[in-house]
């Protein structure tokens, strides 16, 4: 589904942070991204969610070669994948219904056939009693809760969350990983960058470890 052919990446005229990565992502495949602060675990997502160009190499994503796809074909391209970013994003002025329902209406559907899924997953991730609250009003952890259930909401073929529980208690940490866990058993690849060992120890997944610059695959 994804491939990853001697991909570099530098930021302007910087050090080279990512090198020469060759890897594939498989369809309905789990797998944790990690590796110390600063590794390059935030820029690999941006690549993979299409917001970064490589510098060098050539990235795959749903058979398309991304180099060549037009700014129009990449928007498309990126309704298929579900994105926890680390500073959450949420809409300020939507509520969290809105903010959460907003992949659905994207892609088209309206209030009436979503109104009970998206209730439904808020009362799932503890955020039943802020169902109409706007995000300013949410604390850390209730926010990113918001951002997962967004990600999650149209079930896509790929999701990529940026830490999604480093604002949360261990408990709450586990159950994010198990609604992690049944979207990769309905069909979704997850990536999920963290560097949260004990997340890693509680599930027996694929590892990709970025250190120096380059990648180490723990099937
Ligand atoms: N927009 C940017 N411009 C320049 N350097 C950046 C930028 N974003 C990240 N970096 C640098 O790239 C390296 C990897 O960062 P990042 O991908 O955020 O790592 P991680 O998510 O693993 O902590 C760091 O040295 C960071 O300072
Ligand atoms: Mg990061």
């Amino acid at each position: 589904m994804i491939h990853f052919e001697n991909v570099g990446l530098r930021y302007g005229l910087g050090p080279e942070i990512l090198r020469d990565l060759t890897f594939d992502i498989a369809p309905r495949s789990f797998q944790f991204l990690s590796g110390p602060s600063g590794a390059g675990k935030s820029t690999l997502l941006r690549l993979l969610f299409l917001t970064l160009k490589p510098t060098r190499g050539l990235i795959t994503l749903f058979d398309h070669d991304t180099a060549t796809l037009s700014a129009d074909s990449l928007a498309v391209l990126r309704r298929r994948i579900g994105v926890v970013f680390q500073d959450f994003r949420l809409l300020d002025h939507l509520t969290t219904f809105d903010n959460v329902a907003l992949p659905l209406r994207v892609l088209g559907r309206d209030e009436e056939s979503y109104y009970e899924e998206v209730a439904e997953l808020l009362n799932w991730v503890g955020l039943g009693e802020h169902i109409w609250s706007l995000p300013p009003v949410l604390s850390g952890g209730e926010k990113q809760r918001a951002a997962i259930a967004r990600a999650v909401i149209a079930r896509p073929q790929l999701l990529l969350a940026d830490e999604p529980t480093g604002n949360v208690d261990p408990q709450l940490a586990q159950r994010l990983l198990r609604l992690f866990i049944e979207l990769n058993k309905s069909g979704t690849s997850v990536v999920i960058a963290t560097h949260d060992i004990a997340l890693m120890d509680q599930y027996d997944a694929r590892r990709l470890v970025l250190h120096d610059g380059y990648i180490h695959v723990y099937d």
